[in-house]
């Protein structure tokens, strides 16, 4: 048996057991992978690596606060992890642990699956942190052209100096024209009002929400009442999965039942 993990800490509410074990066995691959979660603690790091390179395990999936600190223990970096600086999932080539990152390119595939082409659109992305960083390369490497926001000015300046792009402070976006807006920052976890003032929003744009509990947000609330097509976190989510998933088993993965298993245990809390 292949042993899959979710790795982080706190790892206890992570939805990757529940979405990939139902994409195994719906590809009938449960006899030969199973996926689990560990709870690991940043001085239990090297051991976890290790077991990595015994074939103890096979893959796993990093999250907070290791997707940084994980680095300098693994042998090799995919370009995508190189240039978001920070590895969400690991699996082994010839017996070399390689780092890579989905998040990009799970939201990109979660825009895609809505019909949404992100070349030439101007892409307003508010936050600067992690998540921010992996989807401003991405979409800017897919011909976007982005506007980076964020409360702390200097931090918006600094990512977008990075990205090559623009970057301001939160109030700037009332003076913008644009395609698409993603929320990357942790506001709404907790029910908070939007950041977004709804009379900016209109019919023409795409709002996204990289927070996937609650599933709707009062932003995703806010931009469906003014007619907007809107995407929940639920997508990256299973995106950034499914391309994971891909590079473990080589098979492509089932989004409906894994979108499904999420949303399921979503409601259940
Ligand atoms: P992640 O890795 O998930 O992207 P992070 O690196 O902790 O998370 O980033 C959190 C983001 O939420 C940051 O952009 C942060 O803004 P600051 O850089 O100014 O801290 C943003 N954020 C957190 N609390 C916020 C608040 N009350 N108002 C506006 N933005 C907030």
């Amino acid at each position: 048996m292949k042993k899959l993990v979710s790795v982080g800490d706190p790892i206890e509410h992570s939805l990757s057991p529940v979405m990939h074990n139902v994409a195994l066995k719906k590809l009938e691959l449960d006899k030969d992978y199973f996926y689990d979660k560990l709870l690991i603690k940043s001085y239990e790091l090297g051991n976890f690596v290790e077991s990595l390179k015994s074939g103890e395990l096979f893959g796993a999936s990093i999250t907070a606060p290791h997707k940084v600190e994980i680095i300098p223990l693994l042998d090799n970096l995919t370009p995508e992890a190189e240039i978001i600086g920070a590895v969400n999932m690991i699996y082994l080539e010839d017996g070399s642990l390689i780092g890579h990152n989905t998040d990009g390119i799970g939201c990109l595939n979660a825009l895609k699956e809505s019909g949404v082409d992100v070349s030439s659109k101007k892409v307003v992305i508010l936050g600067a942190g992690g998540a921010s960083r992996a989807i401003a390369f991405t979409l800017k490497k897919n011909g976007a052209n982005i506007v980076i926001l964020n409360r702390t000015i200097e931090k918006a300046e600094s990512l977008a100096s990075n990205v090559g792009c623009e970057g301001y402070g939160l109030d700037k976006l009332k003076e913008l024209e644009f395609d698409v807006l993603i929320n990357t920052t942790t506001i709404g976890m907790n029910d908070e009002k939007s950041l977004v003032d709804p009379n900016l929003l209109n019919p023409s744009i795409v709002v996204m929400d990289i927070i996937y509990n609650p599933i709707k947000t009062n932003l995703i609330k806010d931009a469906e009442s003014k007619g907007c097509k809107t995407i929940n976190g639920v997508g990256m989510l299973v995106h950034q999965g499914a391309e994971s998933f891909k590079i473990w088993t080589g098979y492509d993965a089932p989004i409906e039942v894994m979108k499904e298993a999420v949303v399921n245990n979503l409601n259940k809390k």
